[in-house]
């Protein structure tokens, strides 16, 4: 079993999969041990759909066919980002960016480059498994916070398997057509998208260790002798 610490430790946004099929098996433990999140007065808010093969590959043929030809028809339904960027979000934003991009050997101008990479979202970023997670749009933003540990919980149950993740909020903004593919209640809100297998060692863009600011810039401790 593998410890806590190392699980988050080795968690990392990977962005290029093997094609090696993950048992359904495997997903199921995944879901079990996620559903342990915590949730207010254990309501437990989220739904799941699970795809891969066939369903997988039809899913992501139709959200590319559009993000190629009328990406400003869609738009997510809720607001996952804030319309209007300020420091120190916005830096943090393009330093993620930047790293991301010179890996992958795509310069700043390179629309067409850009655009190619943020369109591999809908490939699962070639994960054999797509997840997507909705909640019951009548709940309140708190349900959010119970949204946020369960996602994380599938994130770190996956390390736990060997697998790695992605999460996907590019596919909130496709919403209506993955609701043409997978029976979403027109209660549910989708929240994210996970991609979901083992990781492609070789990938340039898989090497990326993303950076976290030091511990003493964001907690201030109270009360302890020293
Ligand atoms: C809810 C959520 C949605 C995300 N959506 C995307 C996405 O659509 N595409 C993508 O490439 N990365 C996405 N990410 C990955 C973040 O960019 C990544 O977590 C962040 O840069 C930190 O890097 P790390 O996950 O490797 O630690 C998402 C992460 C979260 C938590």
């Amino acid at each position: 079993m593998m410890n806590v610490d190392d699980a988050i430790l080795t968690r990392k946004s990977v962005r290029r999969f093997l094609p090696k099929p993950v048992p359904e098996e495997m997903l199921r433990h995944i879901m079990a041990v996620s559903a342990r999140a915590p949730s207010g007065h254990n309501i437990q808010p989220w739904k799941v759909y699970v795809v891969a093969g066939a369903a997988r590959d039809r899913l992501a043929a139709d959200i590319l066919k559009a993000a190629a030809t009328e990406p400003d028809k869609h738009q997510p339904e809720y607001e996952y980002y804030p319309t209007e960027w300020h420091e120190p979000y916005i830096g943090r934003r393009r330093k993620l960016g930047f790293e991301l991009y010179s890996l992958l050997g795509i310069q700043r101008d390179d629309k067409v480059g850009r655009e190619r990479q943020m369109n591999r979202n809908y490939l699962f970023f070639d994960a054999p498994v797509g997840i997507f997670v909705t909640m019951d749009r009548r709940l309140n933003t708190g349900s959010f916070i119970d949204m946020g540990m369960f996602l994380q919980n599938i994130l770190l149950a996956a390390r736990g398997q060997g697998l790695h993740t992605c999460g996907q909020a590019a596919f909130t903004w496709y919403h209506d057509i993955i609701r043409k593919h997978l029976p979403l209640a027109d209660t549910e809100m989708l929240i994210c998208g996970v991609a979901l297998g083992y990781e492609d060692t070789s990938a340039p863009e898989n090497g990326l260790v993303t950076e976290r600011i030091p511990v003493d810039e964001f907690v201030r401790f109270f009360g302890f002798p020293g």
